[in-house]
């Protein structure tokens, strides 16, 4: 298996610039997810990767192997795209084969490989079907099958799982996680849904306008988010923000809303750093299992606020309550049993030790 390096990488489209100065080391044997909007250059950015896409500049190296310029055959490197497609003619053994078939492999090593992949992947009761034979998540394995038969030391996975039902994604996810561990194979694997992103991978690399936003592991992205953009983007139910302003006095932070006024912890305050935004239209961010139910046992605040409640939906385990703080809408996660009633008034605290800063301009995080 190997490394792959991205150096200044760029792509232009005509005067379009789809991927801007990208900069990525991905360790061997690393699980790294690019995950960011629609558009945002994920895929460009993996087929220049495969070779699929000339880059406009910049040095990609698989290995220790400058690959700029060496075709996508010789790369070894195996795709699966984000509309796969199995040959409908060729049974399951036949499109798994197909590439080996195609390199004039000889037949026993083919066979192994096969049969190996479909162990792995539990289909290998399904080699003699055709795929319109096939449940979604079975065609989606052949199509992992196929990369995985070429042994290739770098996997490229483009939104695999796109075409399944949200059940069969889950329990998908968990089966690549599970094959990465088996294989011990580099994975560079491209989504839009967050999720995904935050269970699959070792590291994440948050994109937008084809700039990498954020690189890192999942946790460390959903703590310390470095913009409003990664912070509302990596988090379900998003990153509530309000505008707000800092205010200082005799040495005590806060920050104030239209809704509230409360203190910064002082474990958050660096003064020297805040101080310059004293007084300068700020976003002040929590998310929504910050926002605590006043009714809650487990709730330790001291100070409880006023919200209106707009919406409660209980999602079974949890409620999600929309509702609004002064001027400002928010959404709150709540326990199942939450007294908070639509059209109703509601208490909760703030779990200020987990707030966020935002500069409202530049929306880098100063907290
Ligand atoms: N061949 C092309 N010619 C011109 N523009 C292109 C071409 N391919 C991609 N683009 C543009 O480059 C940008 C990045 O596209 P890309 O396919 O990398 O996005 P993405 O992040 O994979 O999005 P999605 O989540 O929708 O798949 C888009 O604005 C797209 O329209
Ligand atoms: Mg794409």
């Amino acid at each position: 298996m190997a490394r792959v390096v991205l150096k200044d990488v760029c792509k232009n489209f005509g005067t379009f610039q789809a991927v801007k100065n990208v900069n990525l080391e991905i360790a061997d044997k690393e699980f790294v997810v690019l995950v960011g909007p629609s558009g945002c250059g994920k895929s460009t950015t993996l087929r220049m990767i495969a070779g699929l896409e000339e880059v406009t500049s910049g040095e990609i190296y698989i290995g220790d192997r400058l690959v700029n310029d060496v075709p996508p055959k010789d790369r070894d490197i195996a795709m699966v795209f984000q509309n796969y497609a199995l040959y409908p003619h060729m049974n399951v053994y036949q499109n798994m084969s197909f590439a080996l078939r195609l390199r004039k492999m000889p037949k026993a090593e083919i066979d192994r490989r096969v049969k190996e992949a479909a162990e792995l992947l539990g289909i290998a009761t399904l080699l003699k079907r055709k795929p319109k034979e096939l449940s979604g998540g079975q065609r989606q394995r052949v199509a992992l099958g196929r990369a995985i038969v070429r042994e290739p030391q770098v996997f490229l996975l483009d939104e695999p799982l796109s075409n399944l039902d949200a059940k069969l994604r889950v329990q998908m996810r968990s089966e690549i996680s599970k094959l990465h561990r088996r294989l011990e194979a580099t994975i560079i694997y491209v989504t839009h849904d967050q999720t995904e992103a935050m269970t699959m991978g070792d590291r994440i690399v948050v994109m937008k306008d084809g700039v990498i936003q954020q690189v890192g592991a999942p946790l460390d992205i959903y703590e310390r988010p470095v913009n409003a953009f990664v912070a509302g983007f990596i988090g379900s139910p998003a990153m509530n923000f309000m505008s707000c302003t800092l205010v200082e006095e005799a040495g005590q932070f806060s920050v104030k809303t239209s809704g509230f006024t409360l203190p910064i912890p002082a474990e958050l305050v660096k003064a020297e750093e805040l101080r310059p935004y004293v007084g300068a239209e700020l976003l002040f961010g929590i998310r929504p299992e910050d926002i605590v139910d006043a009714n809650d046992q487990l709730n330790h605040e001291t100070e409880f606020l006023n919200v209106q409640v707009d919406v409660v939906e209980p999602m079974g385990n949890e409620c999600y309550v929309h509702g609004s703080l002064g001027a400002d809408a928010f959404i709150a996660r709540f326990g199942a049993h939450t007294g908070a009633r639509p059209g109703r008034q509601h208490q909760v605290s703030l779990r200020m030790s987990k707030m966020h800063l935002f500069d409202a301009k530049t929306e880098l995080a100063i907290i």
